[in-house]
């Protein structure tokens, strides 16, 4: 599969078949991912393996669709809201990294915002000095679903003189 392909077909994976994910398959996409740009080279992101108790800590209405996997990705603070913001921005190009390079292997995520639900910190044992910036579940898809509509690119762009 190439680039394109990836970023046009992932979706978001509502719900997983059980089959097991590799931890080397995984440590694989995440080493791919490690290539995003990321200002400075802070590299600011970190990544949770959600284990089954914090996990069950974190009550997920849908229980990740079932994922195999469970995986929180964390973000640097930083005094200044500028570097904060850069480094989210970063973090959130490195999920999408990950995401891409599963879905090139079949294998799908599923976004959530539990992150910034109270007490998932704790739960999710954050170090001081940084913030989740999404909790993901990770696995095989049991059903792909259908590419929501988006807004035509001319409607998003402007040319200046
Ligand atoms: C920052 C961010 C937060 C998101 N949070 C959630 C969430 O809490 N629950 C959820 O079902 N999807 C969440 N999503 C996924 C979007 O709902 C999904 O990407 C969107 O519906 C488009 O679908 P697609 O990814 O399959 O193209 C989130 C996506 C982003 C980028």
């Amino acid at each position: 599969m190439d680039v394109k392909e990836a970023i046009v077909g992932r979706r978001n994976v509502k719900q997983f078949k059980a089959d097991e994910i590799e931890r080397d398959q995984l440590l694989r996409w995440l080493d791919t991912a490690r290539y995003a740009p990321n200002h400075r080279m802070v590299e600011p992101w970190q990544v949770v393996v959600v284990g089954p108790d914090a996990r069950a800590a974190l009550h997920h209405g849908a229980n990740f669709g079932d994922a195999p996997v469970v995986l929180a990705f964390l973000s640097k603070t930083a005094e200044h809201p500028v570097d904060r913001d850069e480094n989210i921005i970063a973090t959130a190009c490195f999920v999408q990294n990950f995401c891409l390079a599963a879905w090139s292997d079949g294998v799908g995520t599923r976004w959530t915002s539990i992150g910034t639900k109270p007490g998932a910190r704790e739960i999710l044992q954050v170090p001081e000095g940084y913030e989740v910036v999404v909790v993901l579940g990770v696995g095989y898809p049991a059903e792909v679903p259908v590419a929501k509509e988006r807004t035509p690119i001319a409607e998003k762009l402007r040319e200046l003189g």
